[in-house]
């Protein structure tokens, strides 16, 4: 048999939850799992301006013909923009070159695939805590990976001396996975003066930088979001940066994502594009075109763009006043001082809630929350909060 020796997986500790979710029969059970936001009403929409830029396409679409390689020329460059800002010299010069890839988890992947096969770095330092899911691409494509401190539980803030003092232990030649923006699952950034010593950092130690950018626009903006990202490329010459559709056009299940590089030169830009367009080949071929041609369509068209970054704008909003009421309601309800969530950026909010703390929520409230006690703020509702604030007091008491 060539089967019979496969060892039982552990469900995924963010999908596996939505599956466990969905299995319950509690009526009042509640998704504060996966990253993906709800309205007041619990829907995850699909935004104004993605129908009509759909109603477009179906309209002038007249071929479903392979994409390039790499995706549509316009699609990286609207990537592009989003990342460094329209003036940018990296785009001037051509420095950046970009890959559509399905989703952040995409480009995180490809981006990985490459550091390896073109023997560009052998380790990636990665944040403690992360997205579970960064150490299993780590692991997939061959890279070793080291964890950097991030969190100061006692002060629910950033560890920041404990992160630089961490990074001066990596070897030069080394890659850094950073969160560019709304920190998974903590939601705590660093502050400008912070990026700009972490890029100090970066560049006085020849560390590569590997950003993962899955939720701009939803911190305290689209170029406000970008800033820590920027700083690191107007310091260190070379990155790599995984960026997404899926939260910030509600794009999930189109998996719209992208790699961009950024090299010294334009040259070395022109060969990393030649390779990574095999790395590209090998594990997908071509890029899914209907998620690309509704950002497209989108970004190149005023009126919806201006529809998107105001919805944007409601779905950022939203979250602040979900996190502001949730601290809130939790005083009151005697369950401790959480005002420290309202400093938090992004869908999540890092609860504090221990390992006993969620299980109980769960078996006892039909709660889902992450088992790290990331609670998805986007999930959250008037309709819901009521319940959830009572069930932590419950918990934590
Ligand atoms: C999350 O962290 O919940 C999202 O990024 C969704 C995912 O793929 O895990």
């Amino acid at each position: 048999m060539f089967f019979n020796h496969i060892e039982a997986a552990p469900a995924d500790p963010i999908l596996g939850l939505t599956e466990a979710y969905k299995n319950d029969p509690n009526p009042n059970k509640i998704n504060l799992g996966v990253g993906v936001y709800q309205n007041e009403s619990g829907v995850t929409p699909v935004l104004d301006c993605v129908k009509q830029a759909e109603q477009k396409i179906l309209v002038e679409e007249t071929s479903k013909s392979y994409l390039p390689i790499t995706g549509l020329p316009e699609y990286g460059r609207f990537v592009r923009e989003l990342l460094f800002g329209e003036d940018s010299s990296i785009i001037r010069n051509q420095r950046a070159v970009t890959c559509h890839c399905p989703g952040g988890t995409g480009a995180l992947r490809i981006g990985a695939d490459f550091l390896k096969q073109q023997n560009v770095a052998a380790c990636v330092w990665i944040s403690d805590p992360t997205w579970a899911n960064h150490y299993q691409i780590a692991t997939a494509a061959g890279l070793k990976f080291e964890r950097y401190p991030y969190y100061d539980k006692e002060n629910h803030g950033l560890a920041f001396n404990a992160m630089l003092q961490t990074l001066e232990q990596a070897e030069e030649g080394d890659a850094v996975l950073l969160h560019a923006c709304c920190h998974n699952p903590t939601g705590i950034d660093p502050t400008l003066e912070q990026w700009e010593q972490i890029a100090d950092l970066l560049n006085r130690k020849h560390l590569l930088p590997f950003i993962d950018f899955a939720y701009q626009g939803f911190g305290h903006g689209i170029e406000e979001d970008a800033q820590g990202l920027r700083v690191i490329a107007a310091r260190c010459p070379e990155m790599l940066i995984a960026s997404s559709f899926s939260k910030n056009l509600g794009l999930y299940n189109e998996r719209v994502g992208a790699l961009t590089i950024v090299s010294s030169d334009p040259q070395t830009a022109d060969r990393v594009l030649s390779q990574l367009k095999i790395a590209v080949r090998t594990a997908i071929s071509n890029p899914p075109a209907h998620g690309e041609k509704i950002v497209t369509t989108v970004l190149g068209d005023a009126q919806l763009r201006a529809r998107w970054e105001e919805e944007l704008s409601q779905m950022r909003e939203r979250i602040r006043a979900m996190r502001v009421l949730l601290a809130s309601k939790l005083k009151d309800a005697g369950a401790g001082d959480f005002d420290f969530v309202v400093e938090q950026n992004g869908m999540f909010s890092f609860s504090g809630l221990n390992k006993e703390q969620v299980e109980r929520l769960k078996k006892e409230f039909g709660i889902y929350i992450v088992g790290s006690g990331r609670i998805c703020v986007a999930g959250i509702n008037q309709r819901n909060i009521d319940a959830l604030v009572s069930a932590i007091a419950a918990v934590v008491k």
